[in-house]
């Protein structure tokens, strides 16, 4: 069956006429629909339409779902409520909250007694769809996790349906909401995806820099006190042939000294779109005050948090595509399946990673200790750095020991990158705030390995390839037939 990738399925995001908000429970879902998506687990109408890739006419009708109107109560009312300290924020929107990251953070946050309001335009389901790929692990529609949260543990996420670039509907939810920190995970996150095409490159930058553009706009006019928690990319900063600092660097030039931003070398669209996003919250922290800390992420691996163990229609999604499947989440399922573990070119790719159980904690220590006004504040957010050619040789051994024959192939490289380089980069600010670090450790790729072997039915073997090329790149729509 072939799966088009752009052509033939756009996001068309629809005007909302009246109302951008409506509620779930009054039975109305204000989808324009030119196209459905025929999947149960794909969660309401969507609006594709054929012939574009994503255009933003104007807006994703809002859908918001309060499971009731506790949430609107402010802290300290409810069997919820443990925050006494004044200056910790209480209400947090978490922008991507139906993402890899941001779902697990929506629960953890809410877990600890944090008021939390998930935003979120589904794009990244929508994106499966149009590559045919999917999360190895099934995933529940956002409806019936926030749901299935409630009926476990008590507690509303409310959760708002729409597109951040979309500024009508944002100023909706930052006005309905109120939150004293936004956590913002909502961005097309894979660079192969931002190198498919010249649509996908063009989507990629309009999508993460609008929204985040629109964030901050939402921020100054009508949530000024409101710290901004945005995920960045410790890929933002490249492969420089001296250590990498968190943020900023002092240096000494004809005899001045200044500490100025740490450079960026980006290596594809999609890691351009995180520079230009750091460039524009430091800007607007300038101008207007407004407080920031930019998480640089290292590339996240695992699955399970405290949260999402709780229920199968809490389970996370888990990519292992070539598109979406991050290095080492992408090794255990090639593994699993007896497929030659995919090292691109040398393997010398020397990366920060953390386990997510260490991205949730990180952003709950940023919110709780939040930047100052007018704070651009930046953490390097991994906890160990590894090379892919390690990387393999770990989940090689892990393998061996549960009785798998693992092999690794080196595979032309699709990236423009050095496959061999030095790499240091600071990561102390998170571990001073008191992280406590999940290392990588034989169990937990056991336990990897073991979860992969239990879902391996469901792994699709064509998708394990890479078939994105840096250099390939055209103007050109492309079509990728599964
Ligand atoms: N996963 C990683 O290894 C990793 C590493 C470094 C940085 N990050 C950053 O962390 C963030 C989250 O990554 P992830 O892996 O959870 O990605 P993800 O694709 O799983 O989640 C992103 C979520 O944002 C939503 N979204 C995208 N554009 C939106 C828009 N315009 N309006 C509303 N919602 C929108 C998507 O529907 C999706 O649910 C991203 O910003 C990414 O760049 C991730």
């Amino acid at each position: 069956m072939a799966h088009l990738l752009s052509t033939s399925y756009t996001l068309k995001l629809s005007p909302s006429r009246n109302s951008s908000f409506v509620h779930l429970n009054q039975g109305l879902t204000k989808f324009s629909s030119f196209l459905t998506l025929k999947s149960s687990n794909f969660p309401s109408k969507r609006l594709v339409q054929p012939g574009q890739f994503p255009e933003r006419s104007c807006i994703v009708c809002a859908t918001t779902l309060s499971l009731n109107h506790e949430a609107k109560a402010r802290p300290g009312a409810g069997s919820n409520e443990v925050h006494n300290d004044a200056s910790k924020p209480k209400r947090v929107m978490v922008i991507g909250g139906d993402g890899y990251c941001g779902w697990a953070t929506a629960l953890h946050l809410s877990n600890k007694n944090y008021k939390v309001a998930i935003v979120d335009n589904l794009v990244r389901r929508l994106f499966d769809h149009q590559l045919g790929i999917d999360s190895l692990t099934p995933i529940a529609s956002i409806h019936s996790r926030v749901r299935r949260w409630k009926s476990l543990t008590g507690k509303t996420i409310e959760l708002y349906i729409g597109d951040i670039c979309d500024f009508e509907f944002l100023a909706e939810t930052f006005k309905s909401f109120e939150p004293d920190a936004v956590v913002h995970f909502g961005e097309q996150r894979s660079a192969p995806y931002s190198m498919i095409d010249r649509s996908r490159a063009v989507f990629t930058q309009q999508n993460n820099v609008i929204g985040t553009l629109n964030v901050l706009f939402a921020i100054k006019e009508f949530s000024k006190e409101c710290h901004l928690v945005k995920l960045g990319t410790m890929g933002e900063y490249g492969t420089p042939n001296i250590d990498i600092e968190e943020g900023y660097i002092t240096i000494t030039h004809n005899g001045r000294t200044d500490t100025l931003p740490y450079p960026k070398q980006a290596s594809s669209f999609y890691h351009l779109s995180k520079v230009h996003d750091s460039h524009n919250i430091a800007f607007t922290c300038k101008a207007w005050g407004i407080r920031a800390t930019d998480l640089n992420q290292g590339v996240v691996y695992g699955l399970r948090t405290d949260e999402t163990e709780m229920h199968e229609e809490l389970h996370n999604r888990f990519d292992y595509d070539g598109i979406f499947g991050t290095a080492l989440n992408r090794f255990c399922v090639q593994a699993a399946v007896g497929h030659p573990l995919t090292v691109y070119g040398k393997g010398g790719q020397t990366r920060g990673y953390l386990d997510i159980r260490d991205t949730v904690q990180c952003v709950e220590l940023a919110i709780a200790n939040p930047a100052q006004p007018g704070e651009f504040r930046v953490f390097n957010q991994f906890t160990e750095q590894f090379s892919v050619r390690e990387l393999a040789a770990l989940v090689t051994r892990a393998g061996e020991k549960l009785g798998l024959k693992v092999e690794t192939a080196s595979v032309p490289n699709p990236r423009v990158e050095a496959e061999e380089h030095y790499y240091n980069a600071k990561h102390t600010k998170l571990v001073e705030l008191g992280l406590n670090p999940h290392l990588l450790s034989d169990s937990l790729l056991d336990s990897l390995l073991n979860f992969a072997i239990e879902y391996k039915d469901r792994v699709d073997k064509k998708q394990i390839m890479p078939n994105v090329s840096w250099r390939k790149i055209g103007v050109k729509p492309r079509t990728i037939v599964a």
